[in-house]
C-alpha cells in the first residue's frame, strides 16, 4: 500500500473506542473518523463545554452506534480513577484506548494534584493509570489495542530516572516534553511486551502526527503569558504545519490496521517526519531501549500505585 488514508479505515461497527482529549486536534479528528466508519467513540474530555460541543460533531459524524462523553481529568489521578471506573460501568468492553491527549512545553514548571510536573504528569503517568484501570475491560474483547502519541521530538528526548520531575535540575520546558512523549512511546511498546509475554491478546502501539496544525502550539507555550518563539510558532504553525486529518492518520491507522502485530512506530516520514501519511517511522535506539523501558515502568507503578501484575489478576 503506497499511502495509508482515511479510506483505508477499515468497518468500525461493533467497535468501541475510548479517546482522550477527543475535543480538539488531532483527538477529535480521530473521533470523527472512527464514528463515520460506524464506530462507537467515547470522549474522554476534561472540559465538559468543549466535550458537549465535540460530543455534537462526532455525532453528526456518526453512521453507527451513538458517542459518548465521559469526564477526565489526566493531571489529576483521583479524576483517572473516576473516568476508568465510569467507563467500566457504563461500556462492557473496550476495543481501542486512544492515549491521545497532551500539553505541550509549558513555560513554566507546575505540577499536578498529586506534585509529578505537570507535561509527565499528564502526556504519561495519566495515560499509565487510565490504560492499567482500564485493562480489565479491554481485555473483554478479543483484540484490544492501546494507542500512545509520540512525537518527533523524541528523537532528543531523555529519560530523566533519578528527575523524572523535574524536582532537583533546572526545569527546561522542551526537554521535560520531549521525555514525556519518548515515555509515551516506551510505555506502548513495553506494554506490547508484557501483554505477549503475560500471552494476552492486547497489543501496545505508538503514533506520531508529525507537525500538524492544532491548538498544541499555543495552548502549553502561551500559558505563561507572552514570549517572542512560542507567540512565533503558535501564529506561524497553521502556515506551515500539516493539517490535523492528514497528522491524525498515524493514531488512526494503529487504532484500526488489523494487519499490525503490536510494537509499531507509524507516522509520516517526510521531512524528518513532520509530513506524511502514516508508515512505519524512525525511532531512536532509546525509544527501542528494553531496559529503560522496564525501568520507566517501575517508576510509574510506584508513581501512580497500580501495577500491570494487580490489573491483570482482576482479569483472569
Ligand atoms: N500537533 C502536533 O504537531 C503534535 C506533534 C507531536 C505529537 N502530538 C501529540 O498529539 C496529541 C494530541 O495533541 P493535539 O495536537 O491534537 O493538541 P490539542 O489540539 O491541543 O489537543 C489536546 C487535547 O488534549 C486535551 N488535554 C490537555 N490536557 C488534558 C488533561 N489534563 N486531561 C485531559 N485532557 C487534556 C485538550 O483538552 P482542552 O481542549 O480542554 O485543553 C485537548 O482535547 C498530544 O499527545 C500531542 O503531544 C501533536
Amino acid at each position: 500500500m503506497s499511502k495509508w488514508t482515511a479510506d483505508d479505515i477499515p468497518d468500525q461497527t461493533g467497535r468501541r473506542i475510548v479517546i482522550t482529549g477527543a475535543n480538539a486536534g488531532l483527538g477529535l479528528e480521530s473521533a470523527k473518523q472512527l464514528a463515520r466508519r460506524g464506530g462507537e467513540v467515547v470522549l474522554a474530555c476534561r472540559n465538559p463545554a468543549k466535550g458537549e460541543a465535540a460530543l455534537a460533531e462526532v455525532r453528526a459524524a456518526a453512521t453507527g452506534a451513538a458517542p459518548s462523553l465521559v469526564a477526565l481529568d489526566l493531571a489529576d489521578l483521583d479524576s483517572v480513577e473516576a473516568a476508568a471506573s465510569e467507563i467500566s460501568e457504563r461500556f462492557s468492553s473496550i476495543d481501542v484506548l486512544m492515549n491521545n491527549a497532551g500539553v505541550m512545553a509549558i513555560p513554566h514548571r507546575e505540577t499536578t494534584p498529586q506534585g509529578n510536573e505537570m507535561q509527565f504528569g499528564v502526556n504519561h503517568l495519566g495515560h499509565f493509570a487510565l490504560a492499567l484501570r482500564l485493562l480489565p475491560t479491554l481485555l473483554k474483547t478479543t483484540a484490544p489495542r492501546v494507542v500512545a502519541l509520540g512525537s518527533i521530538v523524541h528523537l532528543g528526548g531523555k529519560i530523566h530516572l533519578d528527575d523524572l520531575n523535574a524536582e532537583r535540575s533546572r526545569y527546561v520546558s522542551w526537554t521535560a516534553y520531549s521525555q514525556s512523549k519518548l515515555a509515551c512511546m516506551l510505555f506502548a511498546f513495553e506494554l506490547d511486551r508484557r501483554a505477549k509475554a503475560a500471552g494476552l491478546p492486547l497489543r501496545g502501539i505508538a503514533a506520531h502526527p508529525g507537525y500538524s496544525s492544532t491548538n498544541l502550539q499555543s495552548s502549553g507555550p502561551l500559558a505563561g503569558g507572552f514570549h517572542p518563539i512560542n507567540w512565533v510558532m503558535a501564529k506561524a504553525t497553521p502556515l506551515v504545519a500539516q493539517p490535523a486529518r492528514i497528522g491524525a492518520l498515524g493514531q488512526l491507522r494503529a487504532a484500526t490496521d488489523l494487519s499490525l502485530s503490536g510494537g509499531e512506530y507509524l507516522g509520516g516520514t517526510v521531512l524528518f517526519g513532520a509530513r506524511g501519511y502514516p508508515k512505519d517511522a524512525y525511532t531512536t535506539p532509546r525509544a527501542r531501549s528494553e531496559s529503560m523501558a522496564a525501568k520507566l515502568w517501575d517508576a510509574s507503578e510506584e508513581l501512580t500505585g497500580l501495577r500491570f501484575a494487580d490489573a491483570f489478576a482482576t482479569t483472569s
